[in-house]
Order: C-alpha cells, then sequence, then structure tokens
C-alpha cells in the first residue's frame, strides 16, 4: 500500500543518513585531542571571566537599571563610615527610633533573613552588585508584589541612607560606593560620593 511504501523510504532514508553522520564522527585521534584541548581552553577562560567578576568589591554593576530619577541620588559625603550616622541607621533598621520601622523582622539583626525571601545581606557578592542609588530606590519604593514595602512615607531621605550605610556593613564592612567609576572600594583609595542629595 502507498502509505507502508511511504513509511518504508523514509526509514531507509533515516538509516542511509544515521549511517553517512557515524562516519562523519569517525575522528583521528589526533583530531579528538584537538577538539578536547579547545574545550579545555574555552572552559578555562570562562571559568576566569566569572571567578574575575565575582570578586565583590572590584568589579560589580548594580543588578538592575535605576529609575532615572534615582540615578543621580548618593550617599551624603562621608557618611559610609561616620559612626554616628552608623549608630542612628542602626537604631532605625532595628526599629528603635521609629518602631513601625523594623527592617531586622524580615532582614535579620545581623543581616541573615529570618524572612523567607528577604534577601541575604551578609553575602558580598550578592551586595557589590547594588550601587547606592539602586539601594535607596528599593527602599524608597519597596519590591512590588513581595513583603518589601515602601518606605517613602515612613523615612526620611536621609533616615534612608542611614540605614543603607548601617546595612552595607553586614557584606561590605567598611567599603565605600564610588559612583564614578561604579564600584566598590576600600574607603583609603576611594574617592566617596558626590554631593548629598538632601543638602
Ligand atoms: C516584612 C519583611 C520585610 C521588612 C520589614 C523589610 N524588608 Fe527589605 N525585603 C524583604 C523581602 C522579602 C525582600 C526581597 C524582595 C524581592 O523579592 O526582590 C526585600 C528586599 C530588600 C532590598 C532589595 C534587595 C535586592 O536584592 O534587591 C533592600 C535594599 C531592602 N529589602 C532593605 C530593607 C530595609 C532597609 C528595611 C527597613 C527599612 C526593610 N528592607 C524592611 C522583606 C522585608
Amino acid at each position: 500500500m502507498v502509505c507502508r511504501a511511504t513509511h518504508q523510504t523514509s526509514y531507509d532514508d533515516y538509516l542511509n543518513h544515521m549511517h553517512s553522520l557515524k562516519k562523519r564522527v569517525n575522528w583521528s585521534t589526533g583530531e579528538t585531542y584537538h577538539y578536547i584541548a579547545y574545550l579545555i581552553l574555552f572552559s578555562t577562560a570562562i571559568l576566569i571571566i566569572v571567578t574575575a567578576c565575582n570578586q565583590p568589591g572590584t568589579s560589580h554593576r548594580p543588578t538592575l537599571d535605576v529609575p532615572i530619577e534615582y540615578v543621580d541620588m548618593h550617599m551624603p559625603q562621608g557618611w559610609w563610615n561616620d559612626p554616628k550616622i552608623l549608630s542612628e541607621g542602626r537604631l532605625l533598621y532595628q526599629g528603635v527610633t521609629k518602631p513601625f520601622v523594623k527592617c531586622d523582622k524580615c532582614h535579620g539583626r545581623d543581616g541573615k533573613p529570618v524572612k523567607r525571601g528577604a534577601p541575604n545581606f551578609t553575602d558580598a557578592k550578592r551586595v557589590a552588585r547594588f550601587s547606592d542609588s539602586y539601594w535607596f530606590w528599593r527602599i524608597y519604593e519597596g519590591v512590588r508584589g513581595t513583603s518589601m514595602k515602601p518606605y517613602a512615607k515612613k523615612l526620611s531621605e536621609q533616615e534612608i541612607w542611614k540605614i543603607i550605610a548601617y546595612q552595607h556593613n553586614f557584606g561590605l564592612r567598611g567599603q565605600v560606593y564610588d559612583p564614578i567609576s561604579d564600584r566598590w572600594k576600600d574607603p583609603t583609595i576611594a574617592k566617596e560620593g558626590e554631593t548629598s542629595p538632601t543638602s
């Protein structure tokens, strides 16, 4: 029957095809070594790139694009490691200053999450991907559809910066964000942020 004949032909075609494929794949040993050598070279290159990019404080760019109205907002000059700012930030973070603002309820006293879905702020690699503007934006507007609510009405801009200064020490101890190079740096080699957004 016609139908059967068609099937038969296509199966023969298939066998022929597989046969020719087999022939093509039948490399000489030299070719195989070349192939393996290329594979090793390629994987090493990828590994080096990935490792280099994951060094905290050296070469990270922000996780997400920041809305245009936030890109020029930066930590006020000298605040990253100012003890007075850090202690005010801590009291805000822990809900002492404003009992209705308790970041530690979800993000933990030490930056390790205590509620499901909250990111780990002690994970330097992760946190080094935030710019200061990104950080501010996330607190100011919250993350829609999650338990991270907006704090625009509960905190002043200055209070948000104080919290960020405190919170950043969980993962990026002592480092400062440099908006010019878009990098986290050791304060001894970094020029600190441009101007205060609030002053
Ligand atoms: C009720 C729990 C809860 C409270 C309280 C809370 N957060 Fe969050 N926060 C979350 C969760 C959950 C996420 C992750 C949202 C997501 O899925 O992107 C988050 C995300 C964030 C992010 C963004 C991290 C990222 O990876 O993009 C920042 C910054 C942040 N919180 C800071 C704060 C600060 C500062 C406070 C206090 C003013 C605070 N949070 C209070 C639950 C909370």
